[in-house]
């Protein structure tokens, strides 16, 4: 048995990492380690979790979908498989991941959760400290860091006033899987993003009576507008006309299509689904069939919760329910205020403040934080790489020159 300070003498190592560290072992970084390893530049990568991938493979739904077709979803330099259907399974995508993983021999260290990250300013270095699940320490010394931990770290959950003693199951949206186990349950679902929408429309699939909770307004559009994505139609728009303009044109499909949503007891934002996503960062939903429920009534749309008690709800329009589950589609946020100790690129809220930014001061790159879902991981992923790797081939020439200048020094004296 160890004493104590010989635990601690153990427990905690020094390494210095010649290259970037990347923290997260997602998408993003993932697309950060593959096109670094293709600039022949080392890295490590940091996760929390015992895999790639975590909130794909541990947070999310059994029938979750890519909503935007696969070739917005790719990382850079590995296509999906030609027989990908066009909107990838959630296990498609995660086989794709590992294979993307094991194609540049990708190893993150598992199991180890950045608690701190700080640049030192005296010796011109990051210095990110880990901690395992059995309390081991690791601080990793390196000269660029890439924030990679993603929008959607930790889950959200609104303090709602007598939320504590509901006594019924409460879950987040991250801690759901299938409307199986909830068949013939009144289920409150609280949120209408896509999950809210997705989570109630699979519980309507497994005859659970859900009601959703939209307390504000949504932009609903279909998924795909004759035969064709909406979302590579508004882009193709984009190219040539203002965003308003495409804001309205998606509208008025979106009308013809859907029908008139405040029918239905949802509330169109009075800013274009485009612009609120520029402006907001707040996403439109996809359609992929929750509306044509809440219009059949197989979903309830109610307004916002004024208070929950012992198996009800209360709404703010005065109405009672009584309820036997809740799941709290209330969203995610960033966890990067956590850790890192620097608040000149990254803002409270967790994103970078300048928006679109992935390059910071001293080494410091975010990626996947620009709220344009893989494409623009991947985008960023692509342009941190280069940057890295530019500084890193120019200090390896000086350095190789310095020590060709030292071997010709020794052997002329
Ligand atoms: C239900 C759902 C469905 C989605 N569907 C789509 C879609 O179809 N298309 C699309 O483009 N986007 C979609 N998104 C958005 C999605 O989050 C991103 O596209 C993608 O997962 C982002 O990858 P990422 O690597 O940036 O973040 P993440 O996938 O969240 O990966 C971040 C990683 O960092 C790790 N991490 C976090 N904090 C720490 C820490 N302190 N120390 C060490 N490791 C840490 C996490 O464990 C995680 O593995 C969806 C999101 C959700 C929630
Ligand atoms: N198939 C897919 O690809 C898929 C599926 C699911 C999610 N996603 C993505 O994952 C990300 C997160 O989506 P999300 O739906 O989980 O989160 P989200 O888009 O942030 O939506 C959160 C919802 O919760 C509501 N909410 C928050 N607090 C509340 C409260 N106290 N009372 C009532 N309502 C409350 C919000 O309402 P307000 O607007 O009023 O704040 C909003 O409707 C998005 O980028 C989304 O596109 C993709």
């Amino acid at each position: 048995m160890f004493t104590i300070s010989e635990r601690n003498f153990f427990s905690r190592r020094c390494v210095w990492v010649n290259g970037p560290v990347i923290v997260g072992a997602g998408p993003s970084g993932l697309a950060v380690g593959a096109c670094l390893r293709e600039q022949g530049v080392p890295f490590v990568i940091l996760e929390r979790a015992d895999c790639i991938a975590s909130l794909w493979q541990k947070r999310t739904y059994d029938r979750l979908k890519l909503h935007l077709p696969k070739k917005f979803c790719q990382l850079p330099k590995f296509p999906f498989p030609n027989h990908y259907p066009e909107y990838p399974t959630k296990r498609q995508f995660i086989d794709y991941l590992e294979s993307y993983a094991n194609h540049f021999d990708i190893k993150p260290q598992f199991n180890e959760t950045v608690e701190s990250a700080k640049y030192d300013e005296a010796c011109k270095v990051w210095r990110i400290k880990t901690v395992s699940p059995i309390g081991c320490e690791v601080e990793y010394i390196c000269q660029w860091l890439v924030v990679a931990t993603g929008e959607n770290a930790e889950r959200v959950v609104p303090d709602i006033e007598g939320l504590k003693h509901f006594g019924g199951e409460v879950i987040h949206a991250c801690d759901y899987k299938s409307g199986e186990k909830y068949q013939g349950k009144k289920v409150v679902v609280i949120g209408c993003g896509n999950s809210g929408m997705e989570v109630s429309l699979d519980l309507s699939n497994h005859n659970a009576q859900p009601s959703m909770v939209c307390r504000s307004s949504v932009h609903v559009l279909p998924r795909e507008i004759f035969g064709k994505s909406t979302f590579e139609l508004a882009m193709f728009m984009m190219s040539w006309l203002p965003l308003w303009l495409v804001d309205k044109i998606l509208l008025i499909i979106a009308w013809f299509i859907l029908g008139n949503i405040e029918n239905y007891g949802l509330k169109r934002p009075s800013i274009g689904p485009l612009t609120l996503k520029n402006t907001q960062g707040k996403t439109p939903v996809l359609d992929i069939g929750a509306l044509e429920k809440i219009r059949s009534g197989k979903i309830k749309v109610i307004p916002g919760i004024k208070r929950f008690s012992c198996g009800t709800i209360e709404l703010v329009n005065g109405e009672k329910l009584e309820v036997d589950s809740v799941v709290l589609a209330t969203g995610y946020c960033s966890n990067v205020p956590f850790w890192l100790q620097e608040s000149e690129f990254f803002s409270k809220n967790g994103f970078p403040k300048a928006q679109n930014n992935w390059k910071g001061k001293s080494g410091l790159y975010a990626v996947g934080f620009t709220r344009k879902g893989l494409a623009g991981a991947s985008a960023d992923a692509t342009k941190i790489a280069q940057d890295i790797a530019k500084v890193y081939k120019d200090d390896l020439k000086q350095k190789k020159q310095k020590v060709s200048t030292h071997r010709r020094c020794i052997s002329t004296f």
